[in-house]
Formats: structure tokens, sequence, C-alpha cells
């Protein structure tokens, strides 16, 4: 894993934490030192990821808050940057779909809550993190959306992939919004990742299939996109604004 020294004691929040990419993320970051506010609506799953962190971990926290709720992320945002004092590096994680799904047969309270988790989530936590961000000598906002947010090439869910769209656009406004203040806001969209969900969901088969089409013959793995993820957050990369990462392996090249 790269090392990246900057990263050591950086406040770093990640919602979704508490499985998949998000607690993957965790993980990255807790070997680089630095103090982590893991959000997530599944406290179980946020005790289990944080008594398997590193021990070179600064500060952690275990945040319960759902996303897609302004109370909810207005009182974990007070707690993260009054116990933490601040925030560096926020990453809207938390996000997905039930189902693969049809505009005909998709009822609107599927639309609604698709785009509530999905988008809605992104502008509710961004918004409320962002005074804090302000603050940091290095703020920096990292949103993932989707290969599904920036094309079409498989069934998946058009609400799913709307609102992935609608994250990448958001990131840009941020970008432009926010970069004067000093904020980097960037968005990394991975193709499908064999989480233990996906894992789980997905036959032998099926991921052979989707390996298939990708040139590096494999699907991700969620360390591919937290790697890709503490670079964004690294010095290295403090001029990147506005910049979707396609993580991929080369399925779809834009
Ligand atoms: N896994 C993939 O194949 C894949 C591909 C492309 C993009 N993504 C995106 O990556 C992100 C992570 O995906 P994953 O597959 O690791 O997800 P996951 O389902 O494994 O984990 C999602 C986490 O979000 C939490 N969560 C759900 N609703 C919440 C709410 N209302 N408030 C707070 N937390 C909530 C869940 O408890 C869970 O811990 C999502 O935004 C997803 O859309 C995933």
């Amino acid at each position: 894993m790269a090392i990246y020294p900057e990263l050591k004691n950086r406040i770093v929040a990640i919602t979704g934490a508490a499985e998949g990419i998000g607690a993957s993320t965790a993980h990255a970051f807790a070997e680089q030192g630095a103090q982590l506010a893991l959000i997530d609506i599944n406290d179980r799953g946020i005790d289990k990821v944080i008594a398997a962190l590193s021990p070179s971990r600064g500060k952690t926290l275990a945040v319960r808050a759902d996303v897609t709720d302004a109370a909810s992320v207005a009182a974990a945002m007070q707690r993260i940057t009054g116990e933490l004092s601040g925030l560096d590096v926020l990453i809207n994680c938390a996000g997905g779909y039930g189902r693969l799904a049809t505009v005909e047969d998709m009822p609107l309270n599927e639309w609604d809550q698709t785009l509530a988790l999905n988008l809605r989530s992104v502008f509710l936590v961004t918004k409320a993190a962002i005074p804090s961000l302000k603050q940091s000598k290095a703020g920096r906002i990292i949103n993932v959306a989707s290969i599904s947010g920036r094309t079409v090439f498989a069934n998946s869910s058009p609400a799913y992939g709307a609102a992935k769209a609608g994250v990448i656009q958001f990131t840009r406004f941020l970008a432009y919004q926010l970069g004067p203040a000093g904020i980097t806001s960037n968005v990394i969209a991975p193709i499908t990742t064999l989480t233990p969900r996906v894992a789980a969901l997905r036959t032998k088969e099926d991921v052979e299939r989707i390996a298939g089409e990708v040139p590096l013959r494999r699907l991700a793995v969620p360390e591919d996109h937290a790697q890709a993820m503490l670079f964004l957050a690294s010095d290295g990369a403090a001029y990147l604004n506005g910049v979707t990462l396609d993580i991929n392996g080369g399925r779809v090249m834009m």
C-alpha cells in the first residue's frame, strides 16, 4: 500500500463505512494514521469495522446517522467536528440500489428512495461539512458515483444511474464554488466491484462474464477505490479539482 505521511492525523469522515467500499476506505485511511469518523445507519457494522482497523489509526468515532435525513446529518456533523476538532476530508460513499429495473416498472417511491440515498444524501452531508472544510488547510471532498452515472452498457437502475450522473455534476459545482476556499472536489466512478454484498449476489459465471468485458479481465475490488481515494486526499492531488476518475479497468473510456 502507498504511504502518504501527510495523511497522518488528517480528520476524515466516511459515509457508508460499515460495509464494502466505505469499510475498505476506512481501513486504508487507518493505515495512514488518519483520524476517522465512520458514518453509517448500521451501528453494529461500524463497530465491527472499527474493531478490525489498523492500530496505527488516530482517534476514531463511530457515528450512527441516516444520510438521507437532514436532522440526523446535522447532528452527526456537529458531533464529528466537535469531538475531532474539525474536518479535512469528506468521503460520500453511502449509496446503492435494490434491484435491476426499467423506467416502466419503477414505482415513484423507488425512484424517490434511490435519489434520496444516492444524491440528496451527498447534498445534505456536503452542505453540513462545508463550514468545517473551509477551516482546513487541505479540505477535500471525494464523492462516489458509478459507471452507471457515466454511460449505459448493461441493465442497472435508471434512478440509480440518474442519481450518480447527478453526483458527478454536483461535484463539478462543488469544485467551481469551493475551489476559491481551497477545497478540492472530485468524484470516482467505479465499475461493478467485488464487495461482500456483490460477491454474494453474483454467480461465478456472472463474474466471469463481466470480467471478460473488462480489458484488465477482472472486476474491481474495494481496495482499488480505496487506493484512488487515498491519492485524491493526498498532497499530490492538490491541483485536481472537478475530476471524475473512472475506476473501471478500461471497460468504458471517456
Ligand atoms: N459495489 C459496486 O459494485 C459499486 C459499483 C459502483 C458504485 N458503487 C457505489 O459505491 C458506494 C459503496 O457501495 P458498496 O457496494 O460498497 O455498498 P454496500 O452496500 O456494501 O455498503 C453501503 C453502506 O451504506 C450504508 N447505508 C445505506 N443506507 C444508508 C443511510 N441512509 N444512511 C447511512 N448509511 C447508509 C449501509 O449500511 C452500508 O454500510 C455506493 O455509493 C455505490 O453506489 C458500488
